[in-house]
């Protein structure tokens, strides 16, 4: 099993690019198969999620050309079946966008019930219930969604809770229905702006995305495009905190600032000088951290995705701070990790509660999922001493090069795969 291995206690330096959002780009990919022309698609992120999806979107016979690492083309006209299922898609979460891709194209999808982090119970009831209200015979059938409809027809549909994936499913399936569809308190994070952008660039005609009322009206065919891939703002915001935790100074390049309001924001609460530019951000962390309270939400609020490595900053910070998570029943796993370092953190319900501490120590944590891991390197990276971070598996599934651009910015971080390599590393540091 891979492993990072960190000695930490060096303040991150200098600069940094971010890649296009995983997030979007799983949806781009799943929404490109709707085209029986070839999509080309940019600024993809090389992360194992998307070569996942791209591997389950081939074997329904669509043509991949992977031309680099960051872009691919896919043309869907040699799709042969609608039925989705291998061990891999099965572990991710975003398999659920082939459900509203192939429905939307086919009128059929077969789709395994979907994975990813264990951070709560994450049904998809609202995906299926939007499904059905376009028409669509739903059911989960041995572990796989299978949705069939003869017509999809537009419908007035309000999601009872504000749910990103739902928002993108419906509006992909909607996108090629009969007549018009108005989805109300749809999300507005940018990854659904993204892909509704992504879709119209092929031919669909829907408005109102970034707000909660989303208008599509349904069109027959989708044409050939090009398209570039938002930034990453979860990465982004990933480096800004790793720099306020490590009492740095960092710039992420290639962001969309205003992308990054909410995280920007609980940096200044926190203490640290922050310093926007057109398409980069810079954070600088030279006084001591503050205490703050944060409370997750919905997009413009503070994102779930961010939840970990704010904590990890909080942690440092002089007093009580609090962390209340409303998106997700149990995304405080991490904790427990954490407190190996010396954090001294109570979960009460959905409330973490952060008594600061002056520094962790490094330690053997394992990674528990995808946005906590990251939060533990960044714990690694501002402790003294040695930390080891196993299961960086969930890590790769989300970050490209995550240890190369933290070494970039003067991080001391190796992925290493047997107890000889950690050796090697520590010999090195020692010498
Ligand atoms: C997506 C992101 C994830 C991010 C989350 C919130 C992907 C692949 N994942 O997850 O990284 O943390 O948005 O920004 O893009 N809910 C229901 N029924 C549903 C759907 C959702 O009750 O049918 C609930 C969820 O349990 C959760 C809330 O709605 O409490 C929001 O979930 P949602 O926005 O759908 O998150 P995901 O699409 O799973």
């Amino acid at each position: 099993m891979d492993q990072y291995v960190i000695r930490g206690g060096i303040p991150l330096h200098g600069e940094v690019e971010i890649g296009g959002a995983k997030n979007a780009a799983l949806a781009i990919l799943a929404a490109a198969v709707m085209a029986d022309e070839t999509i080309t698609i940019e600024n993809l992120p090389n992360v194992r999620d998307i070569n996942v999806m791209l591997q389950a979107i081939e074997n329904i016979g669509a043509k991949v050309d992977r031309v680099d690492l960051h872009t691919v083309k896919i043309n869907g006209r040699p799709i042969h079946g609608c039925t989705v299922d291998n061990e891999y898609i099965r572990r991710i979460r975003a398999s659920y966008y082939l459900l509203g891709a192939l429905i939307g194209k086919y009128k059929c999808a077969e789709v395994a019930l979907p994975g990813g982090c264990a951070i709560g119970s994450r049904p998809i009831d609202l995906h299926l219930k939007g499904f059905r209200a376009l028409g669509a015979d739903v059911r989960v059938l041995r572990g796989m969604v299978v949705a069939k409809a003869d017509t999809l027809v537009g419908r007035h549909i309000y999601l009872d809770k504000v749910s990103v994936g739902a928002t993108i499913n419906i509006m992909m399936a909607a996108s090629m229905a009969e007549g018009k569809t108005t989805i109300e308190n749809a999300a507005k994070e940018p990854h659904v702006v993204d892909v509704a952008n992504f879709l119209n660039c092929m031919g669909a005609n829907i408005r109102g995305a970034g707000t909660d009322v989303i208008r599509i009206r349904g069109v027959q065919h989708f044409h050939a495009a090009v398209y570039s891939i938002i930034p990453d703002q979860i990465e982004a915001g990933t480096f800004l905190f790793a720099a306020a935790a490590t009492g740095g100074d960092v710039t992420v390049r290639n962001v969309i600032p205003k992308h990054l309001e909410a995280t920007i924001a609980k940096l200044l609460d926190a203490g640290c000088r922050v310093d926007e530019f057109d398409d980069a951000v810079r954070v600088s962390a030279r006084g001591p951290l503050h205490s703050a309270h944060v409370t997750t939400l919905p997009y413009p609020g503070f994102p779930t995705d961010m939840q970990p490595q704010m904590t990890v900053v909080l942690g440092l910070a002089d007093g009580t701070s609090t962390v209340t998570e409303s998106i997700f029943e149990n995304r405080f796993k991490y904790v427990d990790e954490l407190a190996k370092m010396g954090a001294t953190i109570k979960v009460e319900g959905n409330i973490a509660i952060i008594y600061g501490i002056d520094r962790y120590q490094g330690a053997r944590v394992c990674a528990p999922d995808l946005r906590a891991g990251a939060a533990l390197v960044i714990a690694g990276l501002a402790a003294e001493g040695i930390t080891i971070v196993d299961d960086i598996y969930y890590i790769e599934r989300g970050y490209e090069a995550f240890d190369e651009k933290f070494r970039s910015l003067g991080g001391e971080i190796e992925r290493v795969s047997s107890a000889k390599e950690i050796q090697k590393f520590k010999l090195k540091i020692v010498s």
